[in-house]
């Protein structure tokens, strides 16, 4: 079994490039099903996610050359099978967008009930109700999806809640559909729009990514023979704005969008910490014990979801009491106990955590329930005086590229070790 071990506390200092974003990058190989042809795709974030998404690709009957390890090219002219691998669609969550990908491509597609962290109840609702709208017949049974459709047709489609996933599925199946498809009350996070810019460049009519009103028009043909650099990492690019924080340190972070980390920069001058913004990098350091604050996740241009325990970490060391409040997902509190192993003082009911600001973490051995609370775990770890051993690595190889040589190289004192 392996395991993280670091050793603090270290004030995190120097630079970090910023990879390509995870999510952006879990649609995209999948949107390449809607191509009938040849493309390259730029800035993957070389994680594990990715690698099972090719896997499930190439299993597809897709062909796949790596041009180095954060670049592919992906034939996608000869797709020969409409069943997916169960056992590995089932292992993360955005194996879902083969759905959308390959309703829209082949008519038909059966895949496994997405995985992905346990956050609580992650229902799948609002993408079928898009797809159904569109034309498609949709069964779940025994822990796989099966979806058909004879020809999609553009339709208006109203999310009854707001859905990264859905927002994105309905694209992707909208795409080809002959007609016009508007989703109204769409997601609005930055990967969204990347995937829109990933589909246009290859020949799609997709209007209004980034805003809460989408409009498809839907095309014969994707022609491909073009290249896409994924988006930089909003979410990797908090978790270590929000390092440099809980730390005490001084990072200057490379190859990151600043727009989207507006929330973050906010909450950041919030408490006291300082943000020096250059529009594709972005310095932040903190001299002092940081401020409490209160804070509630919300989609985007909210604070996500996605950077709570990290931020977490942050206010457990924070003057005085602060609040989060969890408005996407009822388990993402997980985390607080293991904090509490490192001498926080935390009480997490429901979706809502007060964190009792402590002036010191020391070391324990904890385990990451999922990949977010992985990554909040690090950076406890580098703040904490002592030794901190990580457990269930999985989780944050799944979205993290190089977490400890990124971690080692501004100053932390980490090592993988093998049990
Ligand atoms: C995506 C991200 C995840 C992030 C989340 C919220 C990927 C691969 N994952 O997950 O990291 O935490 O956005 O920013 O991009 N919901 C329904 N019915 C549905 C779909 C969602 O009720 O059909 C609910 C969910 O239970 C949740 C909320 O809507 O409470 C938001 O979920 P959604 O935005 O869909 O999250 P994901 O796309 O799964």
């Amino acid at each position: 079994m392996e395991k993280l071990v670091v050793t603090g506390p270290t004030r995190l200092k120097g630079e970090v490039n910023i990879s390509g974003a995870k999510n952006a990058a879990v649609a995209i190989l999948p949107a390449t099903l809607l191509i009938d042809g040849i493309c390259t795709i730029e800035n993957l974030p070389n994680i594990s996610d990715i690698q099972i998404s090719c896997k499930i690709l190439e299993a597809l009957g897709a062909k796949i050359t790596w041009n180095n390890k954060n670049s592919l090219t992906i034939d996608t002219r000869n797709i020969t099978t409409t069943k997916a691998p169960l056992d590995l669609t089932r292992k993360f969550r955005a194996s879902y967008y083969l759905i959308g990908s390959m309703l829209s491509r082949m008519g038909e597609i059966e895949v496994g009930m997405p995985g992905g962290c346990k956050l609580g109840a992650r229902p799948i609702d609002q993408h079928i109700k898009g797809f159904e709208l569109l034309g498609a017949n949709v069964t779940v049974e025994k822990g796989s999806i099966y979806a058909k459709a004879e020809k999609l047709k553009g339709s208006p489609v109203y999310m009854d809640i707001v859905s990264v996933g859905a927002t994105i599925n309905v694209m992707l199946s909208a795409v080809l559909a002959e007609g016009t498809t508007i989703i109204d009350n769409a997601a609005k996070e930055p990967h969204i729009v990347d995937v829109a810019n990933f589909l246009n460049t290859m020949g799609a009519d997709i209007r209004g990514a980034g805003t809460d009103v989408i409009k498809i028009n839907g095309v014969e043909k994707l022609k491909g023979n073009a290249t896409y650099s994924v988006v930089p990492d909003q979410i990797e690019a908090g978790t270590f704005m929000l390092a440099a924080v809980a730390t005490q340190g001084d990072l200057l972070l490379k190859n990151c969008i600043t727009k989207h980390l507006e929330s973050i920069t906010a909450k950041i001058l919030e408490i006291g910490g300082n943000v020096e913004d250059f529009g594709d990098s972005i310095r932040v350091w903190c001299n002092k014990r940081p401020k409490k604050a209160n804070i509630k996740t919300l989609p985007y241009p909210g604070f996500p979801t996605d950077l709570q325990p990290q931020m977490g970490v942050v206010l457990s060391l924070a003057e005085g009491t602060s609040m989060i409040n969890e408005s996407i997902w009822e388990s993402r509190f997980q985390y607080t106990e293991e904090l509490n192993k490192m001498g926080a003082k935390i009480t997490a009911q429901g979706k809502t955590a007060f964190f009792e600001g402590v002036e010191k973490l020391s070391g324990a051995p904890v385990y990451s329930s999922d990949l977010r609370a992985g990554a909040a775990l690090v950076i406890a770890g580098t703040a904490a005086e002592g030794i901190t051993e990580i457990y269930n690595l999985e989780h944050i190889d799944r979205g993290y590229e190089n977490i400890e040589e990124k971690f080692r190289n501004i100053g932390a004192k980490i090592e993988r070790v093998n049990e």
